[in-house]
């Protein structure tokens, strides 16, 4: 995806923000609650302190965090003024950035854990975004990537296409505002490369441990980097 792509992903991200959160919940039949909650699990495993949420949208990242663990020093970041505005209106005290996740404004070695959810895949450039991640990670530091996948079993992969061309788009023109804003969702899940192009990304950006579990056979996948 080229860097002006990102203006025009902005854009939709501010016209869908105030639905995103209802948006999210009907169409992944609630699961979203619970891959969130995995992703907060993996990261919270090493105790960090300082955390950063790439691409935190409404927030609903940091404020798990928050519910989670008292004494964290968390920020998001994200491109949209729209998301992040949403995000605001539910708590006010929230550290929040605008700002691209391939160019942060942090400097190197400064959080001990980095996650990412629903915004790896709208990167402009995924190698980028990991040796960015991997900059302002310090030592043994955790990147958690929590993505939407294809399925790898050939028939749920079908069903999943299905969903994508068929399903979403009617339920989000029923509901949502931005019909675009869904197609380019299905379009870019089907354009993710697979689960071991994204492991050897990580290798490519230097991490020294990078592993991957899959979610409902593949829905979404959970990718941990190790800087
Ligand atoms: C599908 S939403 C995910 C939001 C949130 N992480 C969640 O779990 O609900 C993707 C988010 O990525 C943000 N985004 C897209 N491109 C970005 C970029 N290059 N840098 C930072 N954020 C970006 C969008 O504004 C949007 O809020």
């Amino acid at each position: 995806m080229a860097l002006e792509e990102s203006k025009i992903l902005e854009n939709y991200f501010d016209e869908i923000a105030p639905n995103y959160e209802l948006m999210n919940s009907l169409l992944s039949l609630n699961l979203d609650k619970i891959w969130r909650q995995r992703l907060l699990k993996e990261t919270l495993k090493n105790h960090p302190i300082k955390v950063l949420d790439i691409a935190c949208g409404t927030c609903d990242i940091l404020r798990l965090f928050l519910s989670k663990q008292s004494g964290l020093e968390i920020f998001g970041l994200d491109l949209s003024f729209g998301m992040l505005n949403q995000g605001k209106l539910r708590d006010k005290k929230l550290n929040l950035i605008r700002g691209n996740g391939i160019h942060t404004p942090f400097s190197d070695d400064c959080f001990d854990a980095i996650t990412i959810a629903f915004g790896f895949r709208n990167m402009p450039n995924y190698l980028d975004f990991l040796i960015e991640a991997k900059r302002i990670l310090r030592p043994n530091g955790k990147l958690t990537i929590l993505e939407l996948t294809q399925p790898q079993n050939p028939l749920l992969r079908i069903g999943n296409t299905i969903y994508l061309k068929s399903v979403l788009p009617f339920i989000s023109s029923f509901f949502g505002k931005n019909q675009e804003a869904y197609d380019y969702l299905a379009r870019s899940i089907q354009a993710f490369p697979n689960q071991k192009e994204v492991l050897n990304l990580f290798s490519q950006a230097k991490f020294s441990k990078s592993s991957y579990s899959l979610n409902q056979f593949g829905i979404t996948t959970q990718f941990v980097g190790i800087k």
